[in-house]
């Protein structure tokens, strides 16, 4: 039978800690069980929805509360809305998980010095250098969460392991079938 319980699986975490490798990952196994999904992905929202908008507290907070109203109109209609941003502000994902139901907060951790060295996007080295400011981790607040639902180790675990953790939770939760 269709899953048509909705909710939205929030990822957050440093930059390339592995959120949206992990949201592409998840979103087909969902599918696969009858889920209708989106996926919000931080880079593609700042391209459309909160396109101009840049990286300072006041924007980032705007940029996260248009990502959880969008989630909250998905979720509350049967859909699962997976988001990937960064959202550096636990007031601000606390806020959304008070005003929408079925929120699952997944932490992304990963070191920062892993990160550093991976430097996917050639971000890090840049922030280090000082040419981008108000970086996340380097420069820029990152407030992990201290209860997050599921927490995932994207440096120690496998994709896999990593999607089988998630997926327990929400069937233990009672979100998926
Ligand atoms: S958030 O803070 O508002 O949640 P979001 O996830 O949308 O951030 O965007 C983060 C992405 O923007 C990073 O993965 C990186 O590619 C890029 N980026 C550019 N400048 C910055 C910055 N100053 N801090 C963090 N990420 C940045």
């Amino acid at each position: 039978m269709a899953n048509t319980q909705g909710f939205i699986l929030w990822f957050t975490g440093l930059s390339g800690s592995g959120k949206s490798t992990l949201a592409t990952y998840i979103a087909p196994i969902l599918k696969q069980q009858g889920c209708k999904v989106e996926i919000l992905d931080g880079d593609e929202v700042r391209e459309n929805l909160s396109k101009g908008l840049g990286f300072s507290k006041e924007d980032r907070d705007t940029n996260i509360r248009r990502i959880g109203y969008v989630a909250g109109l998905l979720s509350r209609n049967g859909v699962v809305a997976i988001t990937a941003a960064i959202s550096p502000y636990k007031d601000v994902r606390n806020e959304i998980r008070a005003k929408t139901t079925n929120f699952v907060e997944v932490y992304a951790e990963c070191p920062l010095d892993v990160l550093e060295d991976r430097d996917t996007k050639g971000l890090y080295k840049k922030a280090k250098a000082g040419i981008i400011k108000n970086f996340t981790g380097i420069s820029d607040p990152y407030e992990a969460p201290e209860k997050a639902d599921v927490v995932v180790k994207t440096h120690e675990e496998s994709i896999e392991q990593s999607a089988k953790k998630i997926l327990d939770y929400l069937k233990k939760r009672g979100l998926l079938a």
